[in-house]
């Protein structure tokens, strides 16, 4: 272990959450996590790790958790995620994203917790007029799970320009993919991402997938979107929480994504090949909300962190997110 900060870690026994935990671990970094497993799970966080079971909105719960553990930096990645599901129920989304997130940042203030990162998403970006999209492209989100997320991230700015704190918003893209090493996954029930669902089809747990909209303006008529692989993701964090710790006072809003599109067919292609048998597909109409295409401009994450993909791959994130897929199968989990 090193004599650096312990890092809580909001959500840690979520998808994204887990992997960051693993990340750090692997660093060398001393970890709490808090999650409410209402969408995580428990055997996702590593044995022997602090583990605190609570929602981040509970100000007493994570006020005492700052201060029991002497928290030196938060990654934030505990929140709601099902985009159609803002839609129909948008003040749960401003409920667990933005109220939590506003909760949370006051803890961790009174506190004098000096570095916050955040999970922030492409969503805030809403139809992008420009491809790739760049951090300073308007951020109009077109559904309130953007809207939610931004609104922190406004939240952020504010605080940062008012106290001893500084901040990392990262906009995360397609995530997808799992640890290389099988420690951890996407477990989440009732997925709706395409490459989590598409490996749920190839490993029997469903009878097809579902290909929303096949009159995109794209090459093949069907969504573009810019996968990048959990673990490349975690990465980023353990750089943006070292580029806080060396300069206090400057905050970042950066892309996390590969610079690189690939569209709902050529997903299910990379499945079908590596698995040697298709999946059946359905086409149905166009799923409210979705652009186009959406595909990241990396340059700022690149220069700023010096953050380097590893796993810029398509047939590696989906072979990862199989792997996964049949481990949960074999543990029934
Ligand atoms: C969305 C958000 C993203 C956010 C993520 C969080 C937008 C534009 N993007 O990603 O910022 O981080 O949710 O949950 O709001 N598709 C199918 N069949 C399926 C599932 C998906 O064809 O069964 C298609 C979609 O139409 C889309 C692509 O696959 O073109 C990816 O969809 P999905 O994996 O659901 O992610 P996004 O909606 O892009």
């Amino acid at each position: 272990m090193t004599d650096k900060a312990t890092v809580l870690v909001t959500g840690g026994a979520g998808y994204i959450g887990s992997h960051a935990v693993l990340a750090l671990r692997d660093a060398g970094r001393r970890v709490v996590v808090i999650d409410n497993l209402v969408t995580g799970f428990r055997q996702a966080v590593p044995e022997g790790l602090p583990f605190v079971e609570g929602d981040v909105a509970d100000m007493a719960l994570v006020s005492a958790t700052l201060a029991e553990h002497r928290i030196g930096a938060i990654l934030h990645f505990a929140g709601s995620v099902v985009v159609p599901e803002s839609v129909t129920d948008p003040l749960k989304y401003y409920r667990n994203n933005t109220a939590a997130s506003r909760a949370l940042i006051e803890a961790a203030v009174t506190a004098g917790v000096p570095h916050f990162i955040f999970s922030s998403t492409a969503a805030t970006y809403g139809i992008p007029e420009v491809t790739p999209v760049n951090e300073d492209a308007p951020q109009r989100p077109i559904n309130p799970y953007g809207m939610s997320k931004l609104m922190t991230e406004a939240m952020l700015a504010d605080v940062a320009a008012a106290h001893p704190i500084n901040y990392c918003a990262l906009r995360y893209f397609n995530v997808a993919g799992a640890d290389p090493q099988g420690r951890s996954g996407q477990s989440t029930a009732g997925a709706t991402h395409l490459i989590k669902v598409a490996a749920e089809a190839a490993c029997g747990r469903r009878d097809h997938v579902a290909i929303f909209g096949t009159d995109y303006d794209t090459p093949d008529g069907t969504g573009v979107r810019d996968y990048i692989h959990v673990t490349d993701l975690a990465e980023a964090h353990l750089m943006a929480l070292a580029a806080l710790e060396a300069e206090p006072t400057v905050s970042h809003r950066l892309n996390c994504g590969y610079g690189r599109g690939f569209s709902v067919r050529e997903v299910l292609d990379a499945v079908d090949r590596l698995t040697n048998s298709p999946i059946t597909r359905r086409h149905q109409p166009r799923r409210a909300g979705d652009p186009d295409q959406l595909v990241a401009d990396n340059s700022a994450i690149r220069a700023t962190l010096g953050w380097q993909p590893r796993l810029d791959n398509l047939d590696t994130i989906v072979a990862h997110a199989l792997a996964w897929e049949r481990k949960r199968g074999a543990a029934a989990v």
